[in-house]
């Protein structure tokens, strides 16, 4: 069985000391109920290095939010994968549509990041999702489906990739489509992986995204074709993603 996958982006917010101190209180509280899924801090960039520190040797990784393509140049103000790697990054965040729109990260760009990000040993979290005004005129999937294709084309295989369904309107705003509709998504991603690898195509985890809390976690856990949620707003406070987990893994577990 596949292992879910609970990734907390922490966008722009958290200090390095407060990123610590999240960190500390939950590995004090965690201790205790400790059946857990494979879990994901994705912190600031200044606090990764130290995050990394502190949970080495602990079952969470810690990821980056994006990567600059490239391995070292005079690129001012950029961060490679390699770069990410070294200081303690498992993985990162691709495609987010806060860097789509706010930093112009187009599908090209996207689909050179996922490829730099394994070429240095970093599993990418490939983010795809239609806008308001894309899933009212109908194009849901083949909104999807343009975003996925572009990516997975410039792929050897999808051995640790990783995809969510994070639909834009859905983003920090409370709003969710119904588990059904996001698992039936998940399974327009998961069609369109199958067919490019027939082998591999399956065993890829699809993460839903979007206003996740631990409210509404249990509706996407008991979708059978999510494999776990990347949390933005619910992940910054230490009670709530821990009930949010426990709340997955009663349904999954
Ligand atoms: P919210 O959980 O705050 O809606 O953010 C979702 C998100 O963007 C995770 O990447």
């Amino acid at each position: 069985m596949v292992r879910s996958l609970l990734v907390a982006n922490w966008k722009m917010y958290k200090t390095v000391a407060e990123s610590q101190a999240f960190v500390q209180e939950w590995l004090e509280r965690r201790a205790k109920t400790d059946r857990a899924a494979e879990q994901v801090i994705c912190p600031t960039l200044p606090a990764l290095y130290v995050l990394a520190q502190a949970l080495r040797g602990r079952d969470i990784r810690v990821g980056a939010q994006t990567l600059d393509l490239g391995r070292e140049g005079a690129n001012t103000g950029a961060v490679s994968g390699y770069l990410l790697r070294e200081a303690g990054a498992s993985y990162v965040i691709v495609g987010h549509s806060e860097r789509r729109r706010l930093y112009g990260e187009d599908d090209a760009v996207v689909r050179d990041q996922a490829v730099a990000a394994l070429e240095c040993g970093l599993k990418p979290i490939i983010c795809v999702g239609e806008s308001r005004a894309e899933r009212e005129l109908g194009r849901t999937d083949a909104v999807i489906l343009h975003q996925v294709q572009s990516v997975i084309q410039a792929l050897n295989d999808l051995a640790d990739t990783v995809f969510a369904y994070e639909p834009v309107w859905a983003i920090g705003t409370g709003l969710v489509p119904t588990a059904e509709e996001a698992d039936r998504v998940a399974g327009v991603i998961q069609d369109a992986l199958v067919r490019a690898y027939p082998n591999s195509g399956g065993t890829v985890r699809i993460l839903y995204g979007g206003s996740v809390n631990r409210q509404t976690v249990r509706e996407f856990a008991a979708a059978p074709r999510l494999d776990g949620a990347l949390v933005g707003g619910a992940s910054l406070d230490v009670e709530h993603w821990i009930a949010l987990n426990q709340g997955w893994m009663e349904v999954r577990g």
